[in-house]
Parts: structure tokens; sequence; C-alpha cells
């Protein structure tokens, strides 16, 4: 997507590195304003080609004082002052505009941490809502402390401890704010970025997913050339789905998408997913069945990695396979293949200065077993590169991608060989495992619990142990349940189900499916654990 072509003037956030930026990204958004996160050390040519109407300094875990700190690039201000742009800067980013405009901060007496009473000492600027001598809770988290402010700066609060909580200068357009506005912790702070925003900077709104979806489509067709030919891997998961309703939506049939079936899908995934795609959806998708291409490849496999990486390889062959069918039915190449990259990965991969992380596209290259055919030089199309999850799944609402599908729990890539312990061929431990999983979920279901819990799987473990079923000694499986909360996947909480749940899933396990005698939790969380098993 071209941020450019969005209707709505742009908050640009600038990112030193803490770790609520991404909260003010997506609060800003929540007010229907159109809102990115750069690097706050980018080049003044980057910012200014965004041409903002507002740019937030976001906070950050650094000291002005450090040598090395990062700042804004020369010439910002001058180009904020010529251009009528708005700039907040929040706790580091206020105490980079003090230093920077000519101000002093120095190492603080009185850190102030957490939750902290401020009172406001004009009814101006960014306050100009509220009453002198109003006082509201808000969220603190500095060290450093303002002692003198630039020309021109007003203090317009200070802390119970009387340092410095708020500054601005009107006529120079800066405003500061030393705590987190954010926050839920500041339960007003919603109410200051909105007045501050709509108010003082006289943004529009307009952000909205229909917007997008417009926008979107134009750029698409505007993109792909009218005798281009585009495809797209289908996983089954939310993000390929919406990205390829949005981009056939723009060039209809000119898109061609494949579903593999590597015979790691859950019970029954192929049929329901594929009817989703064709009834629902009407996307042109081929369906390959290459279950004995990717099991014969695994067979006495048991190290994860080596599992990953075989799984990866034959997925490429499929796709050059499929590419080079498409050429020959076509007489030309495919041009662009779609990817459905979401704005987090994006931002992982380009984190903040002074984070110490490079970027960790190598940590994510195991979530991306698609991959893409090396030879094959496609140019990607991206159109969820700038969305956050549930802004991905607004869009597939609008394009009337079913709610049950766009609510589905994560799979990942490498499908059930990641639930199963070991050598994946070993005896009818995949069947035995899309049963049991089958039956965990839909009692999920049934409980109303799927939307409460993140992800939930059953693992196939490759022990057995002696059970007693109807006077028979048995000699048989062990299957574990998973089930886990979580805001993105990075850490993660076992979900406590209750005993008669947990009861009811067992039994019903053990009754019905041959080859398993014993029912086990797992409880731990992430860390230690990973939520896969492998
Ligand atoms: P872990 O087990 O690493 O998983 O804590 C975190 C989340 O990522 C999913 N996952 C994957 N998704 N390809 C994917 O598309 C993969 O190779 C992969 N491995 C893990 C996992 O299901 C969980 O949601």
């Amino acid at each position: 997507m071209d941020p450019n072509a969005v209707k709505t003037e742009l908050v640009l956030i600038l990112d030193y590195g803490s770790q609520y930026t991404h909260l003010i990204t997506r609060r800003i958004r929540s007010l229907s304003v159109f809102s990115l996160c750069i690097s706050g050390t980018s080049p003044l040519k980057s910012i200014t080609d965004l041409n903002p109407r507002v740019v937030i300094l976001s906070g950050g875990p650094h000291s002005v004082h450090t040598p090395d700190s990062p700042s804004f690039p020369a010439g910002f201000t001058e180009w904020a002052q010529a251009n009528g742009v708005f700039v907040l800067g929040v706790c580091y980013g206020l105490q980079l505009i003090v230093q920077r405009l000519g101000g002093v901060v120095k190492v603080g007496e009185k850190q102030e941490y957490g939750r902290m009473e401020v009172e406001v000492e004009r009814n101006t600027g960014i306050f100009g809502s509220k009453k002198v001598e109003d006082k509201q809770l808000v969220w603190m988290s500095h060290g450093d402390e303002v002692v003198k402010l630039p020309e021109g700066f007003e203090v317009v609060a200070r802390s119970q401890q009387g340092s410095v909580a708020a500054i601005e200068s009107p006529a120079r357009r800066f405003y500061g704010l030393q705590y987190h506005p954010e926050v839920t912790h500041s339960p007003e702070g919603m109410e200051t970025l909105r007045y501050f925003l709509f108010d003082i900077c006289k943004v529009s709104a307009g952000w909205s997913m229909e917007n997008v979806l417009d926008e979107e489509i134009k750029v698409i067709k505007s993109t792909v050339g009218a005798e281009d030919h585009v495809i797209c891997a289908l996983s089954g998961g939310v993000d390929s789905t919406v990205a390829a309703t949005l981009v056939h939506k723009a060039i209809g049939d000119r898109l061609h998408c494949i579903f593999v079936d590597n015979g790691l899908l859950r019970f029954k995934e192929r049929e329901r997913v594929m009817e989703t795609f064709e009834k629902d959806l009407h996307l042109p998708v081929t369906c390959v069945d290459a279950t004995e291409q990717f099991l014969s490849k695994l067979k006495g496999v048991v190290d994860p990695e080596t599992k990953r990486k075989i799984i990866g390889r034959e997925f490429i062959c499929i796709f050059d396979a499929f590419a080079h069918d498409l050429e020959q039915k076509l007489g030309r190449k495919p041009t662009y293949l779609v990817q459905g990259t979401l704005y987090p990965d994006v931002i992982e991969s380009c984190p903040p200065p002074g984070s110490g992380r490079t970027h960790s596209h190598t940590i994510k290259s195991h979530h991306n077993v698609g991959g893409l055919p090396k030879d094959m030089k496609l140019k990607l199309i991206e159109p969820l590169k700038l969305l956050f999850k549930d802004e991905v799944r607004e869009l597939g609402r609008i394009l009337d991608v079913p709610q049950g599908f766009l609510k589905r729990h994560p799979f990942p890539g490498p499908g059930l060989a990641v639930r199963v312990l070991g050598d994946v061929t070993q005896g009818n431990a995949l069947d035995i495992l899309r049963l049991v999983d089958e039956i965990f979920i839909q009692s999920i279901k049934d409980a109303g619990l799927y939307d409460t819990i993140w992800q939930a799987f059953a693992v196939f473990l490759p022990v057995r142990s002696v059970g007693v079923q109807g006077d028979q000694r048995t000699h048989s499986h062990v299957v574990a349940l998973r089930a886990v909360t979580s805001q993105d996947g990075m850490t993660a909480d076992w979900y406590y189900f209750e005993h008669k749940f947990l009861d009811d899933v067992s039994r019903k396990i053990c009754n019905s499916v041959r080859g398993v005698n014993r029912v086990v939790q797992d409880i731990t969380s992430k860390p230690p654990s990973t939520i896969e098993w492998e």
C-alpha cells in the first residue's frame, strides 16, 4: 500500500525504542487517523517524503546525555516550522525537544516511575480542554528531568513532586508530555491525544478499512499491468486469504492461487478451506495433493529443524512447478507474487535505534514456509503490510470472508509436523492426532471458549504407556493438549480449563480414538517453553 495514497492526514511516529511506541500507532489509528511508525534516526528526506501533518517523537530507554543517544535528523525543526507541522514529544521525545531546541535536561534526582498524579498549570494548548489545577493520574517512566525550557516554551503541567510533566510552545507548534498518554494506566491519555490531534493540529479523520480497501484496489490495478498474471500461495490462514481476496477483487482471474495439501493438515482441513475459497470467496484455486511427496521425504526424520527444512524445500518445488505449468498454459511467466505480510512483521524487521537488535528476518524465516522459488524473479505485492492483525480481520469482514474463518487460531506452516514429536510417519500418528485435535477444538468451541483462547491444539507423543480398557491391557499412546492465551505469540500463558471440561475431553478422546489411552495437559508458559512442541 502506498502511504501517500491514503486520504487522511498522516501522523508519523519516530521510534526511539519505547515498548509503547506501537501502541501509540494503534491508538491513533483507533481515532480513524492514519499513523505510521519509522525509525527515530531516519534521514530527513524519509520523513519529509511522507508529508506528515503531525510527528510524534516516541519514548525510549535512552538518556539524552549518552553520547550516541538517538535523535531526529538535522534540519527537522526548521522543516517542521516552515511546513506547519505539529510535533509532540512523549517521554524521551520531550527531552529530545528540550535539549535540541536549547533547553537543559539533567540526570534526575527525583526519578519517577509508575502511576503518578499531575496537575494542570495552564489551560492552553494541549490542556485546552482542562481547567487550571485539574489533576489526573498518568503513567510516568523517566530518570532524567527538564530543568530549563527552550525559549518560547511554557510548563503546562507538573507532577506532584514538582517536576515538569507537560510543556508547549503553541507558536512553534511543539508540545511535550513527560508521561505516556497511550497506555491505559493514563486514563485520560486518550482524551489528551484526541484533543491534541483534532482541536490543536486540526487533523482530519478518515482512516477506515473501507477507505483502505478502495485505495488498495486502485494501487493494485495501477501496479499490475493489463496483461500481467499474479500468483498466491494460500495457507488456509487469515492473512493469505484476505490478501488474495483483495487482489482478486482488483484483477479478477489473472490471480492464480495454489493450496498445497502436504499431508500435515488438520482433520478435514483441505475440504473445509477449499469450500471457503471456492464457495464463499470465488477464488481461483488449484489444490495440489502432495501428501506422498512430503511424507516420503519426511520418513524416518526426527530432528525438528531437519523436518522444517525438508518441508520448506518441498513447498518451493511445488510452487515452482505450479508457476511453470501456469507459464505453459498462459504463454507468459507470472509477474507478481502476493504475500500476506503484516505490519508487525515489517516493524520487527527494522528494530528501533539503540535497541541492540539487528533485523529479525532470520527468526521469522522459519515462519515463512511459503518461500519464493529463487530463480523466478517475481515482484511482490504485499497489500497488508501496513496493517495490524485486527485491521486485517476488519478488512476481511468487509470483503465477506466468513467471520468464523477470520477468527481461526494461528496454524504453523509446517503443520502437524511440529505437533508429532519424532518421525511424523510413525504408525498412524497423523491420523490419531487429527482425531484428537478435532475433539479438543470442537469441545472448546462447544464450551464457548474458542475466542478467549489464543491458540489450542493437540500433540502426539512418541511414547506408549500401559492402560486398561474394557478389561484389556493396552499399550497405547499419550497425547498432550495445549491451549494458551497470548497477545502476539511472543509470550504466552497456559489456559486454565475447568476440571469438568478437561475430564469430559479426556473421556471423549480415550473413548473414541483408538491407540490413545492417556491424555495430559501442557501447563508451561512461553518462556520457558514455546507454544508448539516440535
Ligand atoms: P512458537 O512455538 O515458536 O510459536 O512459540 C509461536 C506461534 O507461531 C506459530 N508457528 C508458526 N507459524 N510457520 C508458521 O506459519 C511456522 O513454521 C511456525 N512455527 C510456529 C505457532 O503456531 C504459534 O502460533
